[in-house]
């Protein structure tokens, strides 16, 4: 029997619009054991339009149709997975980022909202030109693949020192239809890229967490996104260091390395930037902190 403490389950049979109702409590349910006291509404649909592969406005046009047993076992379990903290993404196997599908897999971070200001940054700075880009930890490669689709002269490599990321940045290129402007290769940093011609534009959102703080990270982000995409090292800088001193080489003069930063990291990135030669500007999110750096190579003139 429901009660205000224990939902009910998903049942054979019930409408979709009872089970979206059922599921949206469940979630709830679980959030309030973990102390969260946050909607479930939003989760719920989206957990049941992938499941059964409906759009948003099919959702709510089927709403009376009833949800046969295989359904009903299959929408209690993601509603009681999300409760314990698995992100919607993770159940899914995708996201959305500038508007686009991304597959997502084991050591792909799930791409953030703020990084998008990475893209309209990188698509302010190439315009229109035919460019080729570098995205160093490209992951599910939705930086990379986000600027080719806006950009049909541009191309891009994307590189990660995992080869699971790479795999899926591939399949999401295939999906997105870009696999002829998009490669991929296994590098630490730059360290399989001698062979490259210079770039236009460097890009990265690297891993900037430092390592003693992860433990403390709200439970969604530290148990299910990778931690090797989190890692900063021992002060969180140590992908920043390798980009400034080691970007140049990779550079067309006066090109571009742009770079997502931690609220709190702009001051010291912003000093590794100018002792490797760049000029810098920042760029903030939409909670105003300092989100982004776009470091431009100086060129001195003899
Ligand atoms: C914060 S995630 C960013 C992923 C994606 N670009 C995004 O913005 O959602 C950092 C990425 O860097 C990769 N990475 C970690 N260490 C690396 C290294 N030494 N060399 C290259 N990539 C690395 C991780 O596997 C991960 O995909």
């Amino acid at each position: 029997m429901p009660t205000p403490d224990r939902p009910g389950a998903v049942l054979h049979g019930d409408t979709i619009a009872v089970a979206r109702q059922k599921m949206r409590r469940l979630i709830e349910h679980g959030f309030k054991a973990r102390q969260r006291h946050e909607d479930g509404g939003l989760d719920a649909r989206l957990l049941l339009a992938h499941h059964l592969q409906l759009s948003r406005s099919e959702l709510i046009a089927a709403a009376d149709r009833p949800v046969t047993a295989v359904q009903a076992t299959a929408l209690m379990a993601l509603a009681v997975e999300r409760g314990t903290g698995v992100p919607v993404a993770r159940l899914v196997g995708e996201t959305e980022f500038w508007s686009l599908p991304f597959y997502l897999s084991a050591e792909t971070l799930v791409p953030r909202q703020d990084s998008e200001l990475l893209v309209e940054a990188a698509l302010s700075r190439i315009g229109d030109q035919v460019s080729h880009i570098l995205d160093i930890g490209t992951g599910s490669g939705c930086l990379a693949l986000a600027i080719l689709s806006e950009r049909p002269a541009a191309s891009a490599l994307g590189t990660d020192i995992s080869s699971d990321a790479l795999k899926t940045a591939r399949r999401n290129a295939d999906r997105l239809h870009l696999t002829d402007r998009f490669s991929t290769r296994l590098s630490d940093v730059f360290d399989g890229l001698q062979d490259s011609d210079p770039f236009d534009l460097i890009l990265s959102n690297p891993p900037y967490i430092a390592s003693a703080v992860i433990d403390g990270l709200d439970s969604e982000v530290r148990d299910h996104d990778p931690r090797g995409a989190l890692d900063g090292g021992v002060d969180g800088l140590e992908f920043y260091r390798r980009l400034a001193t080691q970007s140049a080489a990779f550079l067309r003069p006066e090109g571009y390395l742009i770079v997502e930063i931690g609220f709190d990291q702009a001051v010291n990135v912003a000093a590794l930037l100018h002792q490797a030669g760049y000029r810098s500007e920042v760029l903030r999110d939409l909670a105003g902190h300092p989100r982004v750096l776009i470091g431009q190579k100086i060129v001195r003139k003899h």
